[in-house]
C-alpha cells in the first residue's frame, strides 16, 4: 500500500529517492517523506499530500547525503498528516524507519515504550519501530549471534521479532551512518545492487533506471546493506546465501510516452498485450489434424487432471476477470467453478470439496486479502489429511516475480508489462486472455470440445489484436466527445448478461475510481426486480448487447430502461440495424464469437470512464483513497 524507498553508495541519496518514489506513488499518495544521513546530521523531511508537495519543501536544499529512506504512504493508522508522514525516528531522532504494513500489535509496544520513557509523535502503527530499536541498542538482550560491527542490524532483528503483522521497512541510524537495514516479512521488498551501491524498494520500478541486478527478499529476512556489501540473514540471525537475478524489466515501461495519463497508454497497449499472450501461449503449428493441446501453459498433468471443481480467489478487477473465468471454465470446460472474494473467504471457507483447483488471480501478486486466502485454502488442504483434497494451487499474476509465485508452485505471467495506472485495464484483458487459454487446454484434456470448435475459437483470438486497434481508432474521438454530456451526471447503470454480466460490472468500477460517480454494475435480467425503481432521465444506462445467446433478451432490458426515460448507450455489434433502433448512443465493436465479446466490449467502457474523468479534471492515475497494489487486510 505505501512505497519504500532506500539508497546507499556514492551518489547523491535525497534525488535518487524522490526518483524513486515517484514510480511508487501508485503504491500510495497521502504524504511522502524522505530521511537522509550526513556530516553528522539525520535530516527528515515530511509533506502531506502528494510526493510533488515534498518536492517543493526540498527545493533548494543542499544535502550531500549518500545514503537515505524515502516513503509515499496509504493511511492506515493515523491522518493523511505531516506528522503521521514517515520517516518516524526514536526519541533522539537518531533512528529513522520507513514501513509499508501494518504492526498489528503496536498499542501494546507503545504501552511498554512509553513505560520506558520513550515519546511517541505520530498516531501511526510504524513509531514503535525506531523506540524499539533504540531500546534495543541500549539495552541489547537475546542471542547475539551478530559481531559487534553489526549492532544496527542485530538491534534490528530483535525489534523484528516483537512485531506482528505484514510488513517491509528500511531503516538508518545516525550511529551506523555506513549501513541501511532492510526487512521483509509478507510485504514485498527488493534490493538492487549497484557498482559500490545499493538501492532497495518495495517495487522494481523504483531500481530499474540504475540496476537490472536485483534480489528479492523472502518473508523472514532482514538485510544489511553498505558499501561494500549485502548480507542477508533470517529474523533468528543465521547468514543466509542470496544472489541477485538480472530483470528484463525496460526503463521505457515507466514513461508515459506522449498520452496525458498512464491509463490512456495502457488502454492503448492492450492489442500488443492481446498479440504477446497469443505469442506466448498459443502453438501456432496446431491443426485439428495435431495430437497434442494447441495452448502453451506448461502446466503438470497432476495439477489439471480428474478435476471436479474450480474454486477461484480474487479481489476488485481481478475478480471480475475471474467472473469471466468461471463461465469460460463451465460453458466451454464443463466444469463447475465458484469465484470467491478472497477478503470474505478467509473468515468463511466453504467445506472442502474433492478434487479441486484453487486459483489466486492477482495482477500485481500481492494483495494481501487474495495472498492470506489462497495460503490459509493451501494449508487446509494439506492439513486435510485426503488425498482427494489435496492443494492443487495455480496464479494469475502479471508479476512472476511476486509473492503470489513464492506462495504458489505454478503460475500462469499475463504478460501485460508494468501497470502504473491505479484503474487496472490492460492486465484485466491480460487476465481474460489466461481464462481463455486455461479454459480451452482444459477443455481439449476433457475433451469437452469438438476440435473444430476449438479451432474456431482459436481463430477467434488470432483476429482479436486488429479488432481491438479498430476499436481504438473508430471510438477514442466519438467517446471523448460523448463524455462531454456527463459533465453533471450523479449515477450511471451499466447492465450485461452472461459473459459479459462481469464486463458490466468492470465498467461500473471503472467509472466509480476514477470519476467519483456512483455506477452500479447489474445483471439486465435484475433491473426489473428492484433497481430499475433507481432510473430517469437523469441515469444513463450503458448496455451491453452483443450477438449470442442473450443478444435480443440484453434489448429488450434496455427497452425497459428507456421507457423509463433512462438514456441508453449501448455497447453493440458494427453495422446493426436492431441496436441503431434501441439506444440513443452507439459504442459499436466488431461482431466477433459471444465467448470472446468482453475482449473487444470492454475498451468502449474504459474509454469512456477515462474521459469522463479526464474532463471533470480528475487525478486519472492516481484516485483519491485508492492504491495499486493493497497489501494490508
Ligand atoms: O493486484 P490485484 O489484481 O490483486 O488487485 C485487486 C484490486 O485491488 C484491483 O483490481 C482494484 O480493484 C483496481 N484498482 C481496479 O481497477
Amino acid at each position: 500500500m505505501c512505497g519504500i524507498v532506500g539508497y546507499i553508495g556514492t551518489q547523491a541519496a535525497s534525488s535518487i529517492l524522490i526518483e524513486g518514489l515517484k514510480t511508487l506513488e501508485y503504491r500510495g499518495y497521502d504524504s511522502a517523506g524522505v530521511a537522509t544521513i550526513s556530516e553528522g546530521q539525520l535530516q527528515r523531511t515530511r509533506a502531506k499530500g502528494k510526493l510533488k508537495n515534498l518536492q517543493v519543501k526540498l527545493e533548494g536544499l543542499e544535502d550531500p547525503a549518500r545514503l537515505g529512506i524515502g516513503h509515499t504512504r496509504w493511511a492506515t493508522h493515523g491522518k493523511p498528516e505531516e506528522h503521521n508522514a514517515h520517516p518516524h525516528t526514536d526519541t533522539k531522532e537518531r533512528i529513522a524507519v520507513v514501513q509499508n504494513g501494518i504492526i498489528e500489535n503496536y498499542r501494546e509496544l507503545r504501552e511498554e515504550l512509553k513505560a520506558k520513557g520513550h515519546e511517541f509523535r505520530s498516531d501511526t502503527d510504524t513509531e514503535v519501530i525506531p523506540h524499539l530499536i533504540a531500546e534495543y541498542l541500549e539495552n541489547p538482550t537475546g542471542d547475539a549471534v551478530l559481531t559487534e560491527q553489526s549492532r544496527l542490524l542485530e538491534a534490528a532483528r530483535h525489534a523484528m521479532t516483537r512485531l506482528e503483522g505484514a510488513f517491509a521497512i528500511a531503516l538508518i541510524s545516525l550511529d551506523f551512518p555506513d549501513e541501511l537495514i532492510v526487512v521483509r516479512q509478507q510485504a514485498p521488498l527488493v534490493i538492487g545492487f549497484g557498482q559500490g551501491e545499493f538501492f532497495c524498494a518495495s517495487d522494481t520500478p523504483a531500481i530499474m533506471p540504475y540496476t537490472q541486478a536485483v534480489l528479492t527478499l523472502e518473508n523472514g529476512e532482514i538485510a544489511r546493506l553498505t558499501p561494500l556489501g549485502a548480507e542477508v540473514y533470517d529474523f533468528t540471525g543465521h547468514r543466509l546465501k542470496k544472489y541477485p537475478q538480472t530483470l528484463n524489466w525496460n526503463p521505457i515501461m515507466v514513461e508515459k510516452q506522449g498520452f496525458k495519463h498512464f491509463m490512456l497508454k495502457e488502454i492503448y497497449e492492450q492489442p500488443g498485450v492481446v498479440r504477446t499472450c497469443l505469442e506466448t501461449y498459443l502453438d501456432t503449428a496446431w491443426d485439428t489434424q495435431s495430437s497434442h493441446s494447441p495452448i502453451k501453459l506448461n502446466l503438470p498433468d497432476a495439477l489439471l487432471d480428474d478435476l471436479q471443481h474450480v474454486q477461484i480467489l480474487a479481489c476488485g478487477t481481478s475478480w471480475h476477470a475471474s467472473l469471466v473465468g468461471k463461465y469460460l471454465l463451465e460453458q466451454v470446460s464443463g466444469i463447475p467453478t465458484v469465484v470467491q472474494y478472497a477478503s470474505e473467504f478467509r473468515y468463511a471457507p466453504a467445506p472442502l470439496m474433492p478434487h479441486t483447483l484453487t486459483i489466486g488471480v492477482t495482477q500485481s501478486g500481492e494483495t494481501a486479502d487474495t495472498l492470506a486466502a489462497l495460503d490459509m485454502e493451501q494449508q487446509r488442504r494439506s492439513k486435510s489429511g485426503n488425498a482427494d483434497y489435496s492443494p492443487r494451487m495455480l496464479g494469475i499474476t502479471n508479476r512472476a516475480d511476486s509473492s503470489l509465485s513464492r506462495l504458489v508452485p505454478h503460475i500462469v505471467d499475463t504478460k501485460a508489462g508494468l501497470e502504473i495506472g491505479v484503474a487496472a485495464t490492460k492486465t484485466f484483458v491480460a487476465q481474460l486472455m489466461a481464462f481463455y487459454f486455461l479454459s480451452l487446454d482444459l477443455a481439449y484434456r476433457r475433451q469437452a470440445i469438438s476440435l473444430e470448435r476449438l479451432a474456431e475459437i482459436i481463430e477467434g483470438l488470432r483476429q482479436l489484436p486488429a479488432q481491438l486497434e479498430l476499436v481504438l481508432e473508430s471510438q477514442e474521438r466519438y467517446v471523448e466527445e460523448l463524455s462531454h454530456d456527463f459533465s453533471e451526471t450523479r449515477d450511471f447503470i451499466f447492465i450485461g448478461r452472461g459473459i459479459n454480466y462481469p464486463i458490466a460490472l468492470e465498467g461500473a468500477l471503472k467509472l466509480k475510481e476514477i470519476s467519483y460517480i456512483h455506477a452500479e454494475g447489474y445483471p439486465a435480467g435484475e433491473m426489473k426486480h428492484g433497481p430499475i425503481a433507481l432510473l430517469d432521465e437523469k441515469v444513463p444506462v450503458v448496455a451491453i448487447a452483443t450477438k449470442g445467446t442473450v443478444y435480443e433478451k440484453v434489448l429488450s432490458n434496455a427497452q425497459e430502461a428507456k421507457a423509463r426515460d433512462a438514456r441508453l448507450i449501448g455497447v453493440v455489434p458494427m453495422n446493426d440495424p436492431d441496436a441503431e433502433e434501441t439506444f440513443d448512443a452507439l459504442l459499436p465493436v466488431p461482431n466477433v464469437d459471444e465467448l470472446l465479446s468482453p475482449i473487444l466490449t470492454v475498451v468502449p467502457l474504459q474509454l469512456l470512464s477515462y474521459h469522463i474523468a479526464a474532463r471533470r479534471g480528475l487525478d486519472v492515475d492516481q484516485p483519491r483513497n485508492l492504491a495499486k497494489s493493497v497489501t494490508v487486510e
